[in-house]
């Protein structure tokens, strides 16, 4: 069996912005999970559930990005806002396409591309911005026990 992953993530990938560049990890985890099912043949399986995952991480995570954006009063955010709101749309009928034609690599391979370059191109326009941004704030607040290397000190 062929365990390669559809999309390694390199350090090419980041954008020098903790919270986005965790997400976009998440992200291309999910497409990851989708193209692993679609080549065993069992994509349409979980079709539905890449759907719903991919659907409410993208908001949470579009959520987060234009957050960033408006704070640092990036100049282009209305265009990029509407990048946005055309994915979650696009998504949509994709998904749909693929459960109606049983024929998952359709909206495995829209997500493939479209993500690979929103987040090499268009994201990649407003880095600098916002990590200039970033720049300014000092450290964040973080929820009790703060930092740890892998998030997961103390659980057992
Ligand atoms: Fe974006």
């Amino acid at each position: 069996m062929n365990c390669a992953l559809l999309i390694e993530w390199t350090d090419v990938n980041s954008l020098g912005i903790p919270i986005i560049d965790d997400q976009h990890r998440g992200i291309v985890s999910v497409i990851n999970s989708l193209a692993f099912f679609v080549h065993q043949n069992k994509g349409e399986y979980f079709l539905n559930t890449a759907f719903a995952m991919m659907d409410s991480y993208t908001k949470l995570h579009f959520s987060t990005e234009e957050e960033l954006l408006r704070a640092a009063a990036y100049p282009n955010f209305s265009n990029h806002q509407r990048l946005h709101a055309n994915l979650i749309r696009e998504s949509f009928f994709k998904a749909s396409e693929a459960i109606r034609l049983h024929d998952s690599g359709i909206y495995l391979d829209f997500l493939k591309s479209w993500w690979i370059a929103h987040i090499n191109k268009q994201d990649r326009m407003y880095a600098e911005i916002v990590q200039g941004y970033i720049g300014t704030l000092g450290d964040c607040d973080l929820p009790a026990g703060g930092r740890t290397a892998a998030g997961l000190e103390g659980a057992q």
